[in-house]
C-alpha cells in the first residue's frame, strides 16, 4: 500500500495549487486525477486573478510566467444603452486584476510539480474514500487496470462539481443550497485583437455578452444563450453577428471576427455545500461550491479555499494544532457566500431573464443607471470584482 500525508483528489487549479503549497510547507501529498494531464489543460476556463490569488501563486513558487505574461487590468467596461462606460477598479479600490488563462496556470503548476518530483496519478479511475471518521483514511482507485490503495492522514476533495468526494457522502451528511438560471453562456475562443483594452461586459435586450481575452491577440467572448441551444446551430458567422448586435457601436466596430478555436455552451449555476468538512475529508473549490461565471470568481474561490486549507494543514503538522482544521469550513464558507452574493447580483444586473416582466426590466435599467451615477455603487462593484479581503 502506498502512503502519504495528504491525498488530493483532482488536478484542477484547486488540487494543483494545494499540492504546491503543501510541498512548500514540507507536507507530503499525492494527487489522483481522473483525466490525463492534456485533457485537464484542454479545458477553457475563465482566468481573472484577484491580487490574493496571484500572491498565493507567488507564495507557491509558480508565479514567474504569470507575472511576465499576465495582463494587468485596472478597470472593466460596461456596455449598455448604446454606450460603454468604465469602472475604474484601480481608482476605486487601489487594486487591479491579472488576466492569465486558467490552463496556463494549471500548466505552470503541473510543470513545477513534475520538476519537484511529486506524485500525480493521472487517469486514476473509480476513486473511493474509506474510513473518513478514523485516524487513518484509505483511498482506493484503479490505475492502468490495477486496483491500488493509498493510505493517508487527510483527503482534500478538489475534484470539481462532478467529482466523487462529495458524491460519496451520505445525503444526510451535508446540506446544499442551489439556484439555477434559465440560460447558459455560449463561449468562443479566437485569435483576433480584443475590441477594447479591458473586458467589456454588455447588458442588452437580446441578452448578456462579454468580450474577454487571453492575450493581446486572443479573445474569449461569450453570449447569453438559451439552455436548449445546440452548438451545431451556432456557426462562427452567426456567433459574431449576434455578439456585435449586443455591443455598443464603438466596441462592435472594433471587433474583428476570426475562426473559432473552441466553442462551447455552459449552464450557469449557484451552488454551495455545507459544511466543507467531513471527518478527515475537506472539500475545496468547485467540489464544494459553484458560482455563475459572471464575476469570474470560481478560480479565485478555489484559491482562497486552498489557502485556508494549506495553512490549517501546516498548523496541524508543524504546530500540532488542529484549530485551523476545525475552523476551515466556517472560514472558507464565509468568503464563499460573499462571492455567491456578488456573482448572483452581477448575473442579475446584466442578463435577460425570460420570466422577467416590464417592471423587472425597468428595475434593471434603474440599477445600471444608479451604478453609473454613484461612486459608492461603483466602489461596491469594484471591491467585489478585485476580491474581498482574506481573513487570517
Ligand atoms: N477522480 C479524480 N479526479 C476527478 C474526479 C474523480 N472521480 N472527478 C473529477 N476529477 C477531476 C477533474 O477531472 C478536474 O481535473 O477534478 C478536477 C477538478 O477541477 P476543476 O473542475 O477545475 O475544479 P477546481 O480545481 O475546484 O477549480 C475551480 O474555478 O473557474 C472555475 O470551474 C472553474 O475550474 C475552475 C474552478
Ligand atoms: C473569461 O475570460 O473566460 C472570463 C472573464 C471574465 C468573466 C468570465 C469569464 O467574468
Amino acid at each position: 500500500m502506498q502512503r502519504t500525508q495528504v491525498a488530493i483528489i483532482g488536478a484542477g487549479p484547486a488540487g494543483l495549487l494545494l499540492g504546491a503549497l503543501l510541498h512548500k510547507a514540507g507536507i507530503a501529498n499525492t494527487i489522483l486525477e481522473l483525466h490525463s494531464g492534456e485533457q485537464v489543460l484542454a479545458r477553457v476556463r475563465a482566468g481573472i486573478l484577484e491580487r490574493g490569488s496571484a500572491e498565493l501563486l507567488d507564495e507557491a513558487g509558480v508565479g514567474r510566467r504569470m507575472r511576465a505574461e499576465g495582463l494587468i487590468h485596472e478597470g472593466i467596461q460596461l456596455s449598455f444603452g448604446g454606450q460603454r462606460q468604465r469602472i475604474d477598479l484601480q481608482g476605486l479600490t487601489g487594486q487591479s486584476v491579472l488576466v492569465y488563462g486558467q490552463n496556463e496556470l494549471c500548466r505552470d503548476l503541473m510543470d513545477d510539480r513534475k520538476a519537484a518530483g511529486l506524485t500525480t496519478h493521472y487517469e486514476a479511475r473509480h476513486v473511493s474514500l474509506h474510513g473518513l471518521g478514523e485516524p487513518r483514511v484509505v483511498v482506493r482507485y484503479q490505475h492502468l487496470g490495477q486496483a491500488r490503495e493509498l493510505a493517508c492522514d487527510y483527503i482534500a476533495g478538489c475534484d470539481g462539481f462532478h467529482g466523487v468526494s462529495r458524491a460519496g457522502l451520505p445525503a444526510s451528511a451535508y446540506h446544499s443550497y442551489e439556484r439555477g438560471y434559465p440560460f447558459g453562456w455560449l463561449g468562443v475562443l479566437a485569435d483576433t485583437r480584443p475590441p477594447a483594452d479591458e473586458l467589456v461586459y454588455a447588458q442588452h435586450e437580446r441578452g448578456f455578452a462579454l468580450c474577454s481575452m487571453r492575450s493581446r491577440t486572443r479573445v474569449r467572448c461569450y453570449i447569453q444563450c438559451s439552455l436548449s441551444d445546440r452548438l451545431e446551430s451556432w456557426s462562427d458567422a452567426r456567433f459574431w453577428r449576434e455578439l456585435k448586435s449586443r455591443l455598443d457601436p464603438v466596441t462592435a466596430a472594433a471587433l474583428e471576427p476570426a475562426p473559432s478555436l473552441e466553442k462551447s455552451i455552459a449552464p450557469l449555476r449557484s451552488y454551495v455545500t455545507e459544511p466543507l468538512r467531513f471527518g478527515r475529508l475537506f472539500l475545496a473549490g468547485d467540489a464544494g461550491h459553484l458560482v455563475p461565471p459572471t464575476g469570474a470568481k470560481g478560480l479565485n474561490l478555489a484559491a482562497s479555499d486552498v489557502r485556508y486549507l494549506a495553512r490549517a494543514l501546516t498548523e496541524h503538522y508543524r504546530d500540532r494544532s488542529d484549530a485551523g482544521l476545525a475552523r476551515y469550513s466556517e472560514q472558507a464558507l464565509r468568503r464563499v457566500w460573499r462571492a455567491e452574493r456578488f456573482s448572483w447580483s452581477l448575473t442579475r444586473l446584466l442578463h435577460n431573464f425570460p420570466d422577467h416582466n416590464g417592471f423587472d426590466q425597468r428595475i434593471q435599467q434603474a440599477d445600471l443607471d444608479y451604478l453609473m451615477s454613484s461612486r459608492a455603487a461603483q466602489t461596491v462593484l469594484a471591491e467585489n470584482y478585485v476580491g474581498l479581503p482574506l481573513t487570517e
